[in-house]
């Protein structure tokens, strides 16, 4: 990818954290000495390749992310935005401030504080063979089964052909507009899924156990660990 291209990076923080289960939303509960949020956008920050931050935040919301911002020097992510009732509708909301200029939208989730420069690195660099968006990946270690209603086995699926996907994923950004503008986004799981849905090819990229996705406080627990192993 050429150092030319201009990449924006939407950061995803507008969920409840509803199993996490703290008093405030899950971007906003303390992780070292900042908000949980903090720390991804300072990786992203950090990054030559990234050019600018949206911040996706709960509405009433946006002025604390923009003064965290401003407080650990992220001078990069000036824009902060309230999202929607889905991840989807967050994403939406996050997309339609970046500049037209922007080539390529990364997306990431604030629940994934720990993103070292080398999976941004690889993210940003997989757009080779004319993918339209990159993923990291990682192996599934846990034997994986479909079940139907009633709770009984329907079918083994082969491991060595799935694979557990994590964020940041990264999205030329025409396609991108077009897959989050379509009317039944809401049922996407991931970003990724959406281009899919509209014909689009997805690479991926070797992804890092450590930016595991903060759902509980046992989560919360095991990235602290990690971030001060660090
Ligand atoms: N997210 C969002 N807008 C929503 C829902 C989720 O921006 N309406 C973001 C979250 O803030 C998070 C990421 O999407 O960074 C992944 O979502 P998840 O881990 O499910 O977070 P929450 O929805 O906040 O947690 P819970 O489902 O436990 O309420
Ligand atoms: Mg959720």
């Amino acid at each position: 990818m050429a150092d030319a291209v201009a990449v924006w990076a939407v950061v995803v923080a507008a969920g409840s954290g509803e199993r996490l289960g703290a008093e405030h939303p899950k971007a906003f509960v303390a992780f070292g000495e900042d908000p949980l949020i903090a720390s991804s956008v300072a990786a992203l920050d950090d990054h030559p390749a990234i050019d600018g931050i949206v911040l996706v935040v709960p509405e009433g919301w946006e002025e604390r992310a923009t003064f965290m911002a401003d407080d650990i020097g992220a001078g990069k992510a000036s824009i902060a935005v309230a999202g929607g009732a889905t991840r989807s509708d967050s994403v939406a909301a996050g997309v339609a401030e970046v500049p037209a200029d922007a080539a390529i939208i990364l997306v990431h989730d604030a629940a994934r504080p720990l993103v070292p420069a080398d999976l941004i690195d690889r993210v940003l660099g997989g757009f080779a063979d004319g993918a339209d968006g990159v993923i990291p990946v990682l192996p599934i270690d846990d034997t994986v089964k479909r079940i139907d209603a009633a709770g009984r086995v329907v079918e083994t699926l082969d491991r060595a052909e799935l694979r557990a996907v994590q964020t940041p994923q990264a999205f030329l950004a025409d396609g991108f507009r077009r897959a989050v503008a379509a009317p039944d986004r809401a049922s996407g799981t991931d970003c990724a899924s959406l281009v899919e849905r509209a014909g689009g090819t997805i690479a991926t990229v070797a992804g890092d156990p450590r930016t595991l996705k903060i759902t509980t406080r046992a989560d919360l627990e095991r990235a602290e660990e990690l971030r001060r192993a660090d």
